[in-house]
């Protein structure tokens, strides 16, 4: 008798399939070369057995991703030290496959464009500014910008030189960094996968981390000893107000009706950011060789 499949939508694009005491994710692309990219990424660490990862499972349609489900998994939580710790060291592990894989070489994996993707953010937030002073004060927005310009700046005239290309997750964000019943952290979503100088990753790590440890930048250098050698472009990345942008900008991005529950949370945040930020700048750039 055929096993009786159980299919839960768990978001647009992704699905629980139970078959029997299987389950798997089923995740469904709209670009065939994504969906390439990340079996090609899958594949190349299973063969070296690079442990924090789900493995994927061939299926017959090129646009269908499918892993085994990881029961019990919960994504890591950045206010965490074990969580920090961990995540840090298992991205460090990822970039260090350049050791065995040469990625830079691979037709799959394009390099990452920093600044212009940069760039092309603080733009789309001007040419918004006048939308988002209907929820925030407009002094928020002209510091916004200014941090923006100012580190985008700094970035251009040292960003180039960084070196030593290699695997990048893409989007080091909490719910695609899970940690597994027995502990072990696992990514998941190489959809945005890419090449890259590793410091780049570091630092989009540390963007994401800041906000949950209070902007203290040496607090989170002296607890996580092995950023300490960070070069000097990738700590100079701290300056550029990512998270804001980013977060304003989806908030645009979101039906009227969402837009102004979206901004209760995201005023806060802003301003909190703002608050910190002179101190970061100041961390910063102490922090520079
Ligand atoms: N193999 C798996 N095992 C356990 N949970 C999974 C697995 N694959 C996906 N998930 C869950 O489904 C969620 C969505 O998956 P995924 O991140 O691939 O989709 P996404 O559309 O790119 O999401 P987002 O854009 O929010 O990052 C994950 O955050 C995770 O909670
Ligand atoms: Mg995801």
């Amino acid at each position: 008798m055929a096993l009786e499949k159980d299919i839960r939508k768990v978001k647009k694009n992704v699905w629980k399939m139970v078959e029997g005491e299987a389950a798997y994710s089923l995740k469904r692309y709209t670009s065939q070369s994504t969906a390439v990219k990340v079996e090609y990424v899958h594949r190349q660490l299973h063969a070296i057995r690079f442990p924090n990862i789900v493995p994927i499972i061939p299926t017959e349609d090129p646009l269908f991703i499918m892993q085994p489900w990881i029961e019990g998994t919960k994504p890591v939580n950045f206010r965490r030290r074990i969580d920090r710790t961990d995540s840090l060291s298992a991205l460090q592990a990822l970039h260090r496959t350049k050791e065995q894989i040469d990625w830079d070489a691979s037709p799959h994996l394009h390099r990452y464009q920093l600044l212009d993707k940069w760039r092309d953010r603080l733009d789309r937030f001007i040419d918004n500014r006048e939308v988002c002073e209907k929820f925030i004060r407009k002094q928020a927005i002209d510091e916004i910008i200014m941090y923006g310009e100012e580190a985008l700046l700094i970035l251009k005239k040292n960003y180039r030189k960084l070196s030593g290309h290699t695997l990048l997750h893409g989007d080091v964000v909490h719910h695609n960094i899970l940690r597994d019943g027995n502990g072990l952290i696992r990514f998941i979503d190489f959809d945005l996968a890419c090449t890259g100088p590793p410091g780049t990753e570091l630092a989009l790590w540390m963007h994401r981390v800041l906000p949950n440890v209070g902007y203290h930048l040496d607090f989170l250098l002296a607890e996580q000893s092995s950023l300490s050698d960070l070069d000097d472009a990738s700590i100079s990345m701290l300056l550029y107000p990512n998270e804001m942008l980013r977060e304003w900008l989806h908030l645009l991005s979101m039906p009227k009706a969402k837009q102004e529950s979206l901004s209760r949370k995201l005023i806060p945040f802003t301003e909190y950011a703002l608050s910190s930020w002179p101190k970061l700048w100041y961390d910063v750039e102490r922090n520079m060789k």
